[in-house]
Order: C-alpha cells, then structure tokens, then sequence
C-alpha cells in the first residue's frame, strides 16, 4: 500500500500567512502539519509516500527532503494549478501503480491516527474506505449520507447537508478510483471533486465502506482551527526542559522547552512549548501556547496562541489570547505622545484591539 500527500492548493483562508509559506508546513506545537501526516503513515506501516506539490513546491521539498528523517520514501509528484483533489489523484496514476493507496489531504490532523482504518481496508477490502467525523457545520465539507451502514450519497459541501456526517480528509482507494477520477466533470469551483469521484464509485456498484473517527479531527483551513489544532495537541505533551529557566521563574504544569531557550522572571504554565534559542523575559506564557524557534518575548502576556519563528513581541500592556502571529513579526508599544496605534500590517491580515 502507498501513501499520497496532498500538499499543494493556496491556502487563501490563511492569508496572509500563506502569502510566504505553505499552509501545510505552519507549525501546531512547533511541528508542522504535514509532518504529522507523514508520521501517521508511517505509523500505519506505509513506507512509500507520493506528495502532491504544487506553488510552494520549493519550500515543502526543503522541509520534508526524501523522507529519511521519518525512514520513508518521497517521491514528489507536481501538479500544475490547484484543479480538485481528484485532478490530483489523476496525476498520481503513474506513482501508484495500481497498488491500493491512502490519500492524505495534508492540512488534516488525526488524533488517533490512521493504523485502525488501513487495517480495516486490509481486512474487508472494499473499494473504497471513507473517514467520517460528525460535525456542527456540515455545508463546509464533503457530507456523506448512510443507508443501513453503507454509503447512499456523498456530496460537496451542500448549502442543505443531508446529514452531519463530514467526509474527513484521509481516504482509501484501490485501483478503480482512477477510472472514477476519469469519468467526472468539474464542479461549479471549476474543480475535479474527490467526493464526485467517491459517488461516481457508489452509483456504478463499487463497494464504498464508512469508518468513523472515534477521537477528534481536525481540518486546518482557518486560524481559528489552527488554533484549536495546536490546543489538542498540546494536551497530550510531556514535559521536557532542555533549555534554561532561571530561579526567579517557574515552569507550572506540562512545558517543552528546547535547548537554547531561556526564560528569564517569567511565568510559564503549560501545557506550552517553547522553541530554540527564544527568551522569554519579566512575561507569562500562559496554558495552550506554542512559542517557535528564536522568538524574544518581553514585558507581555499571552495565552492560547502560536507565535512563529523570530518574532518580537514586547511591552504590550494587554494579555495576548487566540492569536496567530507570523514569522519576523514586531509587536510593541511606546509610550511617548500621541497615544496612537501605529500599523505596518500585511494584506489580509487582521489585529482587534479592545
Ligand atoms: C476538502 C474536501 C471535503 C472534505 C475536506 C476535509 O475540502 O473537498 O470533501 O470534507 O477537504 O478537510 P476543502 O479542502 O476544499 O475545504
């Protein structure tokens, strides 16, 4: 069996994030989140991983390079412009060789993993195996309807969702999804749909299984779930402090702190991570909070928020909370005359000041 990643699209909810980076490669709890899909794989035994690439192709080949880091094999795979998850499957026809294969959208977030569903395919071998999750907003996913257990219909984010049941990113085809990926035409978004794909199987007969996610999920499209994602991970952290913490600061609860960091008169309650070679000086790091590499935090308080690598954040007189700061951001305050908030923001970037 093999593994495909997608990790190409614009990431245009993440903006401005994305304006810079993949969004598959933002950092939840320090990592990013296409390394979770790797480790996921991985995990479930599967050792050859196809990833889809597409604009930020250079920076996602940097990070993941060939895959010995994780003892698998990359094999990257361009696709031109972001034309669906099933334009995406057609291009991989060639790399999958006609072996069953496990499609990973790359900005999704499994907690328990995907070792029980790959067993379940192995065992009952359908068609098709679908990763449902019950959702409160079902019009923004793929929603699946069941009959008797089986699958009756699947379809892309209905204005009217027949049922609550979202189609997680994470699925298992055999060979006969190509010929499903070649027979679909583009949806409205001008887009080759891998529901349609799925439905195109179910209507001609194939044997289309569910399994439900039994832990949480996530899909990491908006800051808010990133947000949320990196709030899950974190509680299952264990403590480990490889960098500094000097006697008049303590660390309460569960914290990482890596090697070269240091904290300074400061207040750290996890569970909270805090990367390489950052200070963290007179502040408090409060419970959810994940801190990247080289960040120098003075003078302020945060809490439930991801800072990314060499950002400054210092002097703020108000408490930081569910806020997603970039990479090389500056955010400070002064107090000389005239009291005034003074911006050098990005585009589609978004402060609330209160
Ligand atoms: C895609 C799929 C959708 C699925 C979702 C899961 O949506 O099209 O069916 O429910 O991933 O993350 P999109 O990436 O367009 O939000």
């Amino acid at each position: 069996m093999k593994g495909l990643i997608l990790s190409g699209g614009k990431g245009s909810r993440l903006r401005p994030l994305t304006h810079t980076s993949a969004k598959q490669l933002i950092p939840v709890a320090n990592k990013p989140i296409l390394f979770y899909a790797i480790e996921s794989l991985k995990e479930a035994g599967i050792t050859d991983i196809g990833i889809i690439v597409g604009e930020t192709k250079t920076e996602v080949m940097k990070e993941v390079g060939d895959g010995s880091n994780w003892g698998v094999n990359i094999t990257y795979i361009e696709q031109e412009a972001p034309l669906g998850l099933a334009h995406a499957v057609k291009i991989a026809e060639n790399y999958i060789c006609n072996e069953p294969f496990v499609m990973f959208l790359g900005d999704n977030l499994i907690r328990e993993g995907i070792k029980n569903f790959v067993s379940k395919f192995q065992c009952n071998k359908p068609n098709s195996l679908i990763l449902l999750s019950e959702v409160d907003q079902p019009q923004h996913f793929g929603v699946a309807v069941l009959k008797n257990g089986k699958i009756s219909q699947l379809v892309e984010k209905p204005e009217v969702p027949p049922s609550n049941l979202a189609l997680v990113g994470v699925y298992i085809f055999d060979k006969n999804i190509f010929k499903a990926v070649n027979r679909i035409k583009p949806s409205w978004r001008n887009e080759l749909e891998i529901t349609d794909a799925i439905q195109w199987l179910v209507e001609n007969g194939y044997n289309v299984e569910p399994h439900l996610v039994s832990g949480w999920w996530k899909d990491t499209g908006k800051p808010e779930d990133i947000i949320e994602a990196n709030r899950l991970i974190l509680e299952n952290i264990n403590t480990k402090i490889s960098g500094y913490v000097c006697d008049n600061s303590s660390v309460q609860g569960r914290a990482i702190i890596e090697k070269g960091a240091r904290i300074i008169n400061s207040i750290i309650r996890g569970p909270v991570v805090i990367g390489k070679d950052s200070v963290i000086t007179n502040s408090y790091i409060g419970p959810f909070s994940s801190i990247s590499n080289q960040v120098n935090i003075i003078n302020s308080e945060i809490e439930c928020s991801i800072v990314l690598e060499k950002s400054i954040i210092k002097d703020i007189p108000s408490r930081i909370d569910q806020s997603l700061v970039g990479r090389k951001v500056t955010i400070t305050s002064s107090s000389s005359k005239p009291q005034t908030l003074q911006l050098i923001i990005g585009d589609n970037s978004k402060a609330t000041v209160s």
